[in-house]
C-alpha cells in the first residue's frame, strides 16, 4: 500500500526480466485498483460501488497463468489488502503457478509461509523459495536495486516461474480437458 512501495518496484523489475521469455505480464496493484472487502454475499454497498474493478480482477486472474504475489511484512503476516485479494478467489487459482516476494526487515519468512498456504488450499502450485527484500539495503536513493545477489535471485525467480509455470499449466489443462479420472485436475471439469 506505501507509494514508492520496494515490493512494487522489485515485482516491474521480475515482470521486466519475464519478457526476455516472452511473457505478456499485468501488473495489479492493490494501493491504485481498490478491491472491497470479500462479502460471500456479494450484496454490500461498496459491492455494488465496485463492481466494475472486481469484474476486471476477475478477468486478469482468469487470464494469468501464474503469479507473483508481493506483499510487505506486516507482523511478520501478510498485508490485509494481499489477504482480501486471495479471498475474492480460489478455483482461478487451481493449477496455476506462485512465486513469491516479501519485504521485510527479517526475511518475511513468516508471510511468504501464509501466501503459500492460502495457494496450497486453492490447489495452486508455489515455488519452493521465496525472495526477500530489505528495501533500505538493496535499493538506492534512486530506487535502484544495489545488491547484486538480490538481483540473481529475482532473475531466478523470473525463470522459475516462467519455466515450470508453462509446465504446470500446460499439464493441468490438458488434463483437465482429457478422461483421465484419477487426477486432480478432474475436478474442475464442467459437468
Ligand atoms: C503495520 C506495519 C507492520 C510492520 N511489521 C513489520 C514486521 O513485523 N517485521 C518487519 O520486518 N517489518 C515490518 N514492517 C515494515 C515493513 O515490512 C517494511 O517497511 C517493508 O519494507 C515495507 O515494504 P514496501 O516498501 O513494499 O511497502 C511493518 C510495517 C507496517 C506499516
Amino acid at each position: 500500500m506505501r507509494r514508492n512501495s520496494y515490493g512494487t518496484k522489485a515485482l516491474k523489475f521480475v515482470l521486466d526480466m519475464t519478457k526476455r521469455y516472452d511473457a505478456e505480464t499485468h501488473l495489479l496493484n492493490l494501493r491504485d485498483t481498490k478491491l472491497p472487502f470479500f462479502d460471500p454475499d456479494g450484496s454490500t454497498e461498496e459491492y455494488n460501488l465496485l463492481s466494475d474493478q472486481i469484474h476486471k480482477i476477475t478477468e486478469y486472474v482468469i487470464w494469468a497463468d501464474v503469479f507473483v504475489l508481493v506483499s510487505p511484512d506486516y507482523h511478520g503476516s501478510m498485508s490485509g489488502v494481499m489477504k482480501n485479494f486471495l479471498d475474492h478467489f480460489w478455483e482461478e487459482f487451481a493449477g496455476k503457478a506462485f512465486g513469491y516476494i516479501c519485504t521485510s526487515h527479517e526475511k518475511g519468512l513468516t508471510v511468504m509461509d501464509q501466501m503459500r498456504t492460502a495457494i496450497r488450499q486453492c490447489y495452486g502450485w508455489s515455488l519452493p523459495y521465496g525472495v526477500s527484500i530489505n528495501g533500505e539495503l538493496d535499493f538506492d536513493t534512486k530506487g535502484e536495486i544495489i545488491n547484486d545477489l538480490l538481483i540473481k535471485r529475482l532473475d531466478m525467480l523470473s525463470h522459475d516461474l516462467i519455466t515450470y509455470g508453462k509446465l504446470i499449466r500446460e499439464q493441468f489443462l490438458k488434463d483437465k480437458s482429457g478422461n483421465v479420472l484419477n487426477t486432480f485436475a478432474a475436478r474442475y471439469r464442467s459437468s
